[in-house]
């Protein structure tokens, strides 16, 4: 093996923890969104997906974690967060221009791929990119680790979840979620697509009949693809309020190196699902505004990224002996 071969696969193990949601995660947000896409909306991502099967979102929905540690993909590694510098538990919140680095984040990506996806002049290819790009960042916008700053949202918080070690973020974006499936006695083990369907379907009933009924109207109101930057970095806030709450209550501290899979677990179980159902159902609602919008040949700008006269972007910085 090359050694730049074993560079690149030790990283990408390593990086494993990193992956929002966890691949479960992203694939039960994409069948929660296909219980409620329209049918025209259905037929217009399964052609441009190329995929006329039923798990047409969910086939994509990990696709962006796992070009982010190629070589090609390290650009859209920043993609799939925003960094908000609050403090929980004190305070917490996002501000764009503080928060969305020079290079782009999650907030500017579900701006930038949507406008991409109705921009008919790009090539077929390029908007089905941009459709997986949606399909995955409307999923991390969810996860309430990606929207904070502190620890790199969590990746250097040590923790114990049922006796095994991992880091706070990978707690959140995987061992919380694959628990509460094993307590459904569904277990996701080496097949996760039936389990995350099954949880999907079971996440759709509470949205259509259940607890979430009386609220997931708001959860899509006011949608409009013309507002989609203001749009997700309301998503966003939404999201990060649950750190200073369910995610780091007493601070970092307070959990560092403690074992998770207790009272800890019981708070955030109803929260991961509350936001895996909430990034479903407006995932569906988002991709139902796309094709309507393309029928009537919308077009929104990309987005403005924030400009730092304090931060040299990678163009301006010279390129120094140890970058060869
Ligand atoms: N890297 C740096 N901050 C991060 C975050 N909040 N989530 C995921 N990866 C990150
Ligand atoms: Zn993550
Ligand atoms: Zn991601």
């Amino acid at each position: 093996m090359k050694l730049s071969s074993v560079i690149l696969s030790s990283s990408a193990f390593l990086a494993g923890g990193a992956s929002a949601w966890g691949g479960f995660g992203h694939i039960t947000v994409a069948y929660v969104a296909s219980n409620f896409v329209s049918n025209s909306t259905a037929s217009y991502f399964q052609t441009l997906l190329r995929n006329d099967t039923s798990d047409y979102l969910a086939n994509v929905a990990t696709w962006a974690d796992s070009i982010r540690y190629t070589k090609w993909g390290r650009w859209t590694g920043p993609l799939h967060y925003i960094d908000a510098k609050d403090s929980p538990p004190d305070s917490c919140g996002i501000i764009y221009e503080r928060d969305c680095k020079p290079e782009g984040c999650v907030v500017s990506a579900i701006q930038n791929y949507t406008s991409r996806l109705l921009d008919q002049s790009l090539h077929v290819v390029e908007r089905a990119q941009a459709a997986k790009f949606v399909i995955h960042f409307v999923g991390d916008i969810h996860q309430p680790l990606h929207t904070e700053d502190v620890e790199k949202g969590g990746n250097g918080i040590s923790v114990f979840f049922d006796e095994k070690r991992f880091n706070l973020h990978h707690v959140w974006d995987s061992s919380i979620a694959e628990k509460i499936v094993t307590h459904k006695k569904q277990g996701v083990g080496r097949r996760p697509f039936p389990a995350a369907k099954k949880w999907a379907d079971a996440l759709a009933e509470e949205i259509r009949e259940g607890q979430y009924k009386a609220n997931s109207s708001d959860w899509v109101k006011g949608l409009e693809l013309k507002e989609a930057s203001e749009i997700a970095l309301q998503w966003a806030i939404e999201g990060n309020e649950h750190v200073c709450t369910v995610v780091l209550p007493e601070g970092p501290e307070a959990i560092r190196d403690q074992e998770l899979g207790g009272a800890y677990f019981e708070a955030a179980a109803p929260i991961v699902e509350l936001q895996i159902a909430k990034a479903g159902y407006r995932l569906a609602a988002w991709l139902d505004l796309i094709v309507s919008g393309i029928e009537k040949n919308e077009t929104i700008s990309p987005p403005t990224l924030p400009k730092r006269p304090d931060v040299v972007t990678a163009e301006q910085k010279p390129m120094m002996l140890g970058d060869l």
